[in-house]
């Protein structure tokens, strides 16, 4: 089965088998047929964190459960939950009609409901580790039905416990439903510079959840590929979190260098700024390099294979190490 359609890079490979789930059910099925036990497996959602290398010798099962609803409710809060093939944003929307505030900082971002809490969007001064309540999955392993809470999780800045163990690269849980908890006494997570600059610039000064969502749609859309027409998978590294040291050494050279402080004492640094100030905004090697409205933003111009994107890595990190002492971790998922 070609899964060039199947990532938002738009990278050419195929999968040895492709099924596309639509019920729980199915999954306690395809953990029992003897001919797919012991391939290698991949848990597929919208592939838009995805770099493809090449051909696939397993099973890659495409998440597309559907489903969206108000699923309990206290004095404080909605319970709202998903099938994990809805996709991500039409979902947000969908609570901000329906009158669940509370994701809106997360609008536009690419992929699925199941997807979000593996790598822990996060966008606009929100992660959705904030707002997620629990997940239920499949052990494919044992076809048994499984719960994760909040607490298990472990998030981290797009971390959690699925990547820590590995999970989404073994294929061993399938995600089918996430809650979310979204509280009823909602405030607008503005702190973020950028949001609060477009509000202003509309003359909203107390804004509703959609008018937070439209906003951010509007700054997204300012600097980022649509991958429908220019494909990519968002940002293609993490931003580096340094030490103190390290933080104090490039703001002495480097005074513009944008820097945010963590809790830890550690140092979040601007990788956008890193390499394009490294000469890569905008610079392509072969048919793939880095966007020229957002430096981190890697990008397919047309034809790309999984080895030009690695090429394009390689390059950007050398460049960025050479000139900075920094290291650059890909965000992505390398199948
Ligand atoms: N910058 C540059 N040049 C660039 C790009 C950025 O100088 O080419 C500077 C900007 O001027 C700004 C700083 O770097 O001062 C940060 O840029 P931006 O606000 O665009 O955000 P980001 O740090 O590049 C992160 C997330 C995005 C998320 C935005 C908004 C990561 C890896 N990326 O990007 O998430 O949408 O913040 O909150 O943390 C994604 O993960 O795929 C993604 C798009």
């Amino acid at each position: 089965a070609d899964l060039q359609a199947l990532n938002t890079l738009a990278l050419p490979g195929r999968a040895a088998f492709l099924g596309t789930i639509t019920a729980t059910a199915q999954l306690a099925a395809i953990s029992a047929v003897p001919a797919l036990q012991g391939k290698p497996r991949f848990i597929l959602g919208g592939g838009s964190n995805l770099v493809l290398n090449g051909d696939f010798p397993g099973l890659v099962l495409r998440l597309a459960i559907p489903g969206r609803e108000l699923a309990a409710e206290d004095d404080e809060a909605w319970y709202i939950r998903a099938g994990a093939g809805e996709n991500w944003h039409d979902f947000v929307r969908w609570t901000l009609a329906a009158g669940y505030p509370g994701l809106e900082n997360l609008s536009l971002i690419p992929g699925t409901v199941g997807a979000a809490p593996i790598q822990n969007i996060g966008a606009y001064g929100l992660e959705v580790a904030e707002r997620f309540h629990h997940l239920e999955a499949v052990d494919l392993t044992t076809g048994a039905a499984v719960r994760f809470d909040r607490h298990q999780l472990r998030f981290g800045y797009r971390d959690s416990l699925f990547k820590q163990e590995g999970w989404h690269l073994d294929g061993r849980y399938a995600i089918t439903h996430v809650t979310f908890r979204l509280e009823k006494h909602w405030q607008a997570v503005t702190r973020y510079a950028d949001v609060a600059k477009e509000l202003a610039a509309a003359g909203i000064a107390a804004p509703t959840a959609l008018q937070v969502s439209d906003a951010i749609i509007a700054i997204r859309q300012r600097k980022l590929p649509d991958p429908a027409q220019v494909p990519n998978a968002g940002s293609f590294f993490h931003n580096p979190v340094v030490d103190a040291a390290t933080a104090a050494r490039l703001a002495a050279e480097y005074p513009t260098l944008p820097q945010y402080p963590q809790h830890d004492g550690r140092v979040k640094l601007a990788a956008g700024w890193l390499i394009e100030q490294a000469g890569w905004k905008g610079r392509n090697l072969g048919p793939a390099g880095m966007y020229e409205k957002q430096a981190l933003v890697l990008v397919n111009r047309g034809g790309a294979t999984g080895a030009d994107v690695g090429a394009v890595m390689g390059a950007v990190q050398a460049s960025v190490r050479e000139k900075f002492g920094v290291g650059l971790t890909p965000e992505p998922i390398f199948l």
